[in-house]
């Protein structure tokens, strides 16, 4: 089986969920403590050991093209005062040149036809897709884990996590065939399902390893829920078509960063997780919930 070294990395949505701030910064660019949200999903990336980075971009969002480019006047400044430890920083963001692509999605027609877009670039080989939108706090890397549990597998692979039974229909939610833990096999899946009808509460996060059959798939696929071309509905096809698809319970925290809620709790769990701010952040969280309890 051909390693995974190719990421696609879906990136064309509006991000009107956080409209002010989206009209001018792509929401990838906001930042979790000072790190934007696409970063966490590249350095995922990387450390599951993929080689090429395949951005579906639209509109708008050249300010993540920039992101990813070299800084050499920034560089300049910060090597003349001596401040190597921000220019390490500066320099971990830097991608090598052709380890990156940028695809444009011209049309919003959803997440399968955003995959879709990147089948030239993909070719003949298993490709990843990570959603930047869910950022998984994990002690190994959440696609790292699927990589190893792929390598036993094959097949189609989600990230799968179980979720609260009234939440399920804002998912792609999975049909488990046989429980084996932290792999489950499938018999189907669906996405966003009314709630009738949801075949269980494990739902799919937005980590994938799919095979380049799924591209083939994409080809033919109508407009599924939400009268979008639907990466679930790709991957389903896998099923009814005899191959296996597998979820994968992961290890770790995972936040949803495409709500103000869930990128607000991740600020301040990753707030949490540095050492230089833990202890200011935590003592104002306890002065927080102290001064509620006493209101009440
Ligand atoms: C997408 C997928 C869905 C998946 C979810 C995970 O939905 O279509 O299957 O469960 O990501 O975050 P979206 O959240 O983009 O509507």
């Amino acid at each position: 089986m051909k390693k995974v070294s190719k990421a696609i990395f879906p990136v064309a949505g509006l991000g009107t969920r956080f409209l002010p701030a989206t009209k001018s910064v792509p929401k990838e660019i906001m930042t979790l403590v000072d790190r934007p949200l696409i970063q966490y999903a590249i350095d995922e990336a990387r450390a599951a050991g993929i080689k090429e980075f395949i951005f579906v971009t639209s509109r708008g969002k050249s300010a993540l093209e920039d992101y990813f480019d070299q800084a050499p006047e920034l560089e300049h400044q910060l090597r003349k005062k001596g401040k190597d430890d921000l220019l390490e920083i500066l320099k971990s963001t830097n991608m090598e040149s052709g380890q990156i692509a940028y695809i444009r999605q011209h049309k919003a027609l959803g997440l399968g036809h955003a995959v879709w877009c990147a089948r030239r670039l993909v070719g003949n080989e298993p490709f990843a897709v990570i959603l930047p939108d869910d950022v998984i706090a994990a002690e190994t890397p959440c696609l790292q884990q699927m990589v190893e549990a792929h390598a036993e597998t094959g097949g189609c692979m989600v990230a799968a996590m179980e979720v609260a039974p009234e939440k399920a229909s804002s998912y792609g939610v999975l049909d488990v065939k046989e429980d084996m833990g932290s792999v489950v096999s499938t018999r189907g899946m669906v996405e966003k399902p009314a709630p009738e009808d949801a075949p269980s509460n494990l739902a799919v996060i937005g980590r994938y390893i799919l095979t380049p059959q799924i591209m083939r798939n994409l080809n033919k696929i109508k407009t599924g829920a939400g009268g979008e071309i639907q990466l679930t509905d790709a991957i389903a096809t896998e099923v009814q078509e005899g191959r296996e698809v597998y979820g994968y319970r992961f290890r770790g925290q995972r936040f949803d960063c495409g709500s103000k809620a869930g990128f607000l709790q991740a600020t301040v769990a990753f707030g949490l997780a540095r050492p230089d701010l833990r202890d200011e952040l935590s003592a104002y969280l306890d002065e927080l919930v102290s001064v509620r309890n006493a209101a009440q």
